[in-house]
């Protein structure tokens, strides 16, 4: 699996950087079990050289992601994950509460629209930008149920920061005992109909 802490370093070049995020989108894909579902995609991830330049919004096809599939689209030079929760996932994000250090997001950034415990506009679609809150490194995809160096029985599956141990639920939630002390965060975003995703703007304005 490609290590997707490469992915938030912006500093190189941009063909360079371009390159990263592509690499770090197919690995993620990868996770979900159906390899090659990135390619449709690869036109919609990569905005034009002035459109990045102007912090231009960045428009998805998310069709084919499949529940459980994770993407990652670059958008001013961040990462951004976009990750298709199945039913199980979603139901599953309440009972973590008590173990959260902040379940409602009262103090993690997120616009407006974004509220409860799933944080997404619509709950089967998770959008946040892939950037610890600790120190800015770029957690793991670790949607494995058990997972015995996270928690075993009690990991439902989330994000997982090698930099220092942060841990994040399938929303994006910080757990208790962690260094970082924020939610991953949400960027704005819309639908701009029910295949195409859009990050940059509001869901109020489209
Ligand atoms: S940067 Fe993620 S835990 Fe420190």
């Amino acid at each position: 699996m490609t290590d997707t802490t490469e992915a938030h370093d912006s500093d190189a070049g941009d063909s360079q950087t371009r390159r990263r995020f592509l690499t770090a989108a197919t690995s993620a894909v990868g996770i979900g079990g159906v390899a090659g579902v990135a390619v449709p995609f690869l036109g919609s991830w990569n905005p034009s050289e002035k459109a990045k330049a102007a912090g231009a919004p960045v428009r998805a096809d998310i069709s084919k992601l499949e529940p459980g599939q994770m993407v990652v689209i670059e958008w001013r030079g961040k990462p951004v994950y976009v990750l298709r929760r199945t039913a199980e996932q979603i139901a599953g994000l309440p009972g973590l509460n008590d173990d959260l250090k902040d379940p409602q997001s009262a103090s993690s950034a997120q616009p407006d629209y974004i509220a409860g415990e799933g944080r997404a506009i619509n709950d089967e679609f998770l959008v946040i930008v892939g950037l610890c809150t600790h120190l800015g490194c770029a957690p793991k995809f670790r949607p494995e149920v058990g997972a015995a160096d996270l928690g075993g029985d009690d990991w439902l599956g989330g994000f997982f920061c090698p930099c220092h141990g942060s841990k994040f639920d399938l929303a994006g939630r910080v757990y208790k005992g962690v260094p970082a002390s924020a939610n991953l965060e949400v960027p704005p975003y819309s639908f701009e109909n029910d295949n195409v995703l859009v990050i940059g703007v509001d869901a109020e304005v489209v």
